[in-house]
């Protein structure tokens, strides 16, 4: 049974947390002298420790109350926070199904809590059957599942996602960084279902504002009331809220270059198909692809050498590399690169 007051950390139940003046008072005013800033400049005032406006616009477009909304500095901010929140250092738990992004382990090793890692099957989905024992363990405190997962690409089936959301009775936190590239549906429309459910969400990806670090999560009010106690008090800063407020406001901006990021994909994964150097592009629910290659290593170097970045994902699985989808000429760049690189291996072997 999820029961939220036992999950949580006694240290974190019994928190006071800090008191800022801009929470303190947060009505209008002539005169502030309240929170010893600066009286001149233009961003001498601290930001809204609330971020309302932003909460505002998520929660009219989402149809989702405001208080089921918590903004995070970056998403990444959101993984930290729930690790603080849930997870006793050197005591509890949580669980990942590898491969899958970084952050959570990187931020479990910083809480100082063991994050078992499930690996997923070669179809790259939750192997439901080995999970079972471990939904057991009292002290696993969350499971984090990435869907579309990165660096996989895939989209997590639905019902394995539900069946795990009902019978663990820990905290799930569903990352959705590339929701706004798949034809699937976010989880966002089932949320009130499931009290064990936080969805993060960026917008850092499809809403190409990732220079501004602004995670979300969503999750029943309860949830979103501790955050907001543990967060550090003006967690996101006055300008990475406007920003905010701005690409909220022009969604068809985003929505037209996540169209041209879509065909983009399609081309390159046929033009990529065509390439004898590639042995799989693997379906994606993203911005990028895994792109499994005769020697991904050796091509890795070959595109740096050419000015070309991805990321060499081979550790992670077998001769991939993760490749994001850039503009049409970016696209261009990169085919252009690999293609010399096969004339040149092809010159080799001769
Ligand atoms: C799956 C996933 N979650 C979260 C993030 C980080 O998002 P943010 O920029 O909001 O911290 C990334 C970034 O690569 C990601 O791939």
């Amino acid at each position: 049974m999820f029961k939220l007051e036992n999950l949580v950390r006694p240290n974190i139940r019994n928190l006071q947390p800090y008191s800022s003046a801009r929470s303190e008072y947060q009505g209008t005013a002539d005169v502030f002298l309240d929170a010893n800033e600066n009286p001149f400049g233009r961003l001498n005032r601290y930001p809204d420790p609330q971020q309302m406006a932003v909460k505002n616009k998520l929660a009219r477009r989402n149809g989702l109350p405001r208080n089921s909304i918590f903004i995070g500095n970056g998403s990444d901010e959101i993984v930290d926070l729930a690790f603080r929140i849930f997870c006793e250092p050197g005591q509890d738990k949580a669980l990942c199904f590898s491969p899958t992004y970084g952050m959570y382990a990187v931020s479990a090793a910083i809480q100082g809590v063991e994050l078992m890692n499930l690996p997923l099957r070669s179809d790259f989905q939750i192997d439901t059957i080995k999970l079972k024992p471990y939904l057991e363990d009292k002290q696993l405190k969350i499971i984090f599942i990435c869907s579309p997962n990165n660096p996989t690409g895939n989209t997590i089936h639905q019902a394995d996602i539900a069946q795990i959301l009902t019978q663990f009775s820990g905290i799930v936190l569903l990352d959705e960084a590339y929701i706004d590239f798949s034809a699937q549906d976010s989880w966002l429309n089932v949320l009130s279902q499931y009290p064990n459910l936080i969805i993060s969400q960026t917008l850092s990806k499809a809403w190409g504002l990732a220079g501004a670090r602004i995670g979300i999560a969503y999750a029943h009010e309860t949830i979103i009331r501790i955050f907001n106690r543990v967060k550090p008090p003006y967690n996101v800063s006055t300008p990475n809220q406007l920003a905010a407020l701005k690409v909220l406001e022009d969604e068809a901006s985003c929505i037209r270059q996540i169209e041209i990021i879509l065909k983009e994909k399609i081309k390159l994964q046929t033009a990529l198909n065509d390439l004898a150097i590639v042995k799989r592009v693997y379906p994606s629910d993203t911005n990028f692809l895994l792109v499994e290659f005769t020697d991904a290593t050796v091509c890795y170097q070959a595109l740096r050498a050419k000015g070309v970045i991805t990321r060499n994902r081979h550790r992670l699985v077998a001769n991939c590399l993760r490749i994001t989808i850039g503009t049409p000429a970016e696209n261009e760049k990169l085919l252009s690169g690999l293609l010399e690189q096969q004339k040149e291996l092809l010159k080799l072997n001769k």
